[in-house]
């Protein structure tokens, strides 16, 4: 365990030269982002403000923390994951960008919350999250830091399902940008960038072949709704469970069987969570598991599987590849868990690709730009981003991949605004 007040605690900074070709080949497919940075560059709408950041230490984070900086921020850059950084790009941002990073792939518990106490150590204006967790500590242990705080960001849907719970008792105490909520963002990176970024990480973790394997898919939200069609496409014959009936009657309709996890769990190889809900696969179901069977969460916490329960059905526990234990019940039938329950994209590989990542980051930016400048009209709650901004977001990207689209004509905005013409 590391306790640290230092702006920076990495594992290695001789890995800089490699983290910063990682950055680079990641900034080559964020031009929305690069457009920003430009502007901020010139604009500089964040001169001096300090900004706390507790997100996934990836390539693509890097790509956003210095855009950040080149408006005029001084960036803390904690991770949100204990697994998910990129030893090599947390050297890069110390070393070649001098920005203060707090994170260690592999730390323990205690040392990811001393890294974001030390991050919170920045006395920010702003904290940027990614599931809220900057925000809990800034509404229990470090409440003295709350007054400074100007405004937040969050980037995912179980953050912004845990602000949206403070605001409703009343108790948070500035206001944050759902980054999650805007368009350019959930319909994305949720769908797109966790779909295949998914199949990569359990991939990478088992080398399994997919075609004609049964992938159970928990949560049909945009998570689950990429990934579903993602092991669609790799060949698997894709099971859904659901609580939800509008999402379990938008499965089938998409073409999946539809079914409770007590029937499923005796049916699949492979099993995900993305449902950001906790006990989503519990002992029952590990104990009707067929021998062999591959189970992983791409939801933010690791509560969506019931790893205590797992472990008392399974007390023979080995690592056997990196990302892969095995879990052998005492009649000798083995269930294997990828990355520790973790977030298998970013455990077990890279994350979302950064073209995706171009569009949430450029919305993570413009919202640090846009709470701060209206923090004095915006109540302490959780705010959407504003439209304009997502749609600059998508026509920047149109742009970038060389998409022309249609303008509506005087008369066809008339008649979008009438209600006189009909049949
Ligand atoms: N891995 C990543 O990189 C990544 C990226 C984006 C979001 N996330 C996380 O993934 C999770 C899902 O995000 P989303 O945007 O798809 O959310 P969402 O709200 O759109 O979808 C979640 C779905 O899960 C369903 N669900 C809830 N409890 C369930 C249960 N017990 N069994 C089956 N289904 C259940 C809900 O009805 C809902 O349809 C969140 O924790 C989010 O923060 C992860």
């Amino acid at each position: 365990m590391t306790t640290t007040t230092n702006a920076t605690d990495i594992t290695d900074e001789t890995l800089a030269p490699r983290g910063r070709d990682k950055i680079e080949w990641a900034e080559r497919a964020m031009p929305v982002l690069a457009a920003v940075r430009e502007r901020f560059a010139r604009e500089r709408p964040l001169a001096g403000v300090r900004v706390a950041a507790c997100l996934h230490v990836t390539a693509e984070t890097a790509a956003l923390v210095r855009t950040l900086a080149a408006g005029g921020a001084e960036v803390r850059l904690c991770a949100s994951n204990p697994l998910s950084t990129q030893d090599d790009v947390a050297a890069a941002l110390a070393v070649h960008d001098g920005v203060g990073v707090l994170a260690r792939a592999g730390e323990d518990r205690a040392t990811y919350f001393a890294h974001l106490a030390a991050a919170l150590g920045h006395r920010p204006q702003l904290a940027m999250d990614d599931g809220a967790d900057l925000a809990t500590l800034v509404h229990t242990s470090h409440a003295a830091l709350g007054d400074a705080l100007v405004g937040g960001t969050e980037e995912t849907t179980t953050g912004v399902t845990r602000l949206r719970a403070m605001a409703r008792e009343g108790v948070l105490r500035y206001p944050v940008i759902a980054v999650n909520d805007a368009v350019t963002k959930h319909m994305f990176d949720n769908r797109y960038g966790t779909g295949q970024s998914t199949i990569d990480g359990i991939l990478r973790a088992t080398n399994r072949l997919l075609a004609g394997a049964c992938f159970v898919v928990c949560g049909y939200g945009w998570c689950g709704r990429g990934l579903a069609a993602r092991a669609a496409g790799m060949g698997a014959r894709v099971l859904v469970t659901e609580v939800d009936p509008l999402r379990a009657l938008e499965a089938t309709m998409d073409g999946y069987q539809v079914l409770p996890i007590a029937r499923a769990a005796a049916l699949g190889d492979v099993f995900v969570t993305v449902a950001g809900n906790r006990g989503v696969i519990g002992g029952p179901e590990f104990a009707a598991m067929k021998d062999g069977a591959v189970v992983a969460n791409a939801g933010h916490f690791d509560v969506e599987l019931d790893l205590a329960a797992l472990a008392d059905l399974a007390p023979q526990r080995r690592r056997i590849r990196p990302s892969l234990d095995e879990y052998r019940q005492p009649d000798g039938r083995r269930i294997y868990l990828l990355a520790e329950g973790r977030l298998v994209n970013l455990a077990a590989a890279e994350g979302h690709p950064a073209a995706v990542m171009d569009l949430s980051f450029a919305d993570q930016a413009l919202a640090a730009e846009y709470v701060l400048a209206s923090a004095r009209e915006l109540a302490a709650d959780v705010h959407a981003l504003p439209r304009a901004i997502d749609e600059d977001v998508a026509r920047l990207k149109l742009r970038a991949l060389g998409v022309e689209i249609d303008v509506l004509s005087a008369d066809q905005r008339e008649y979008l605004r009438a209600w006189t013409t009909g049949t």
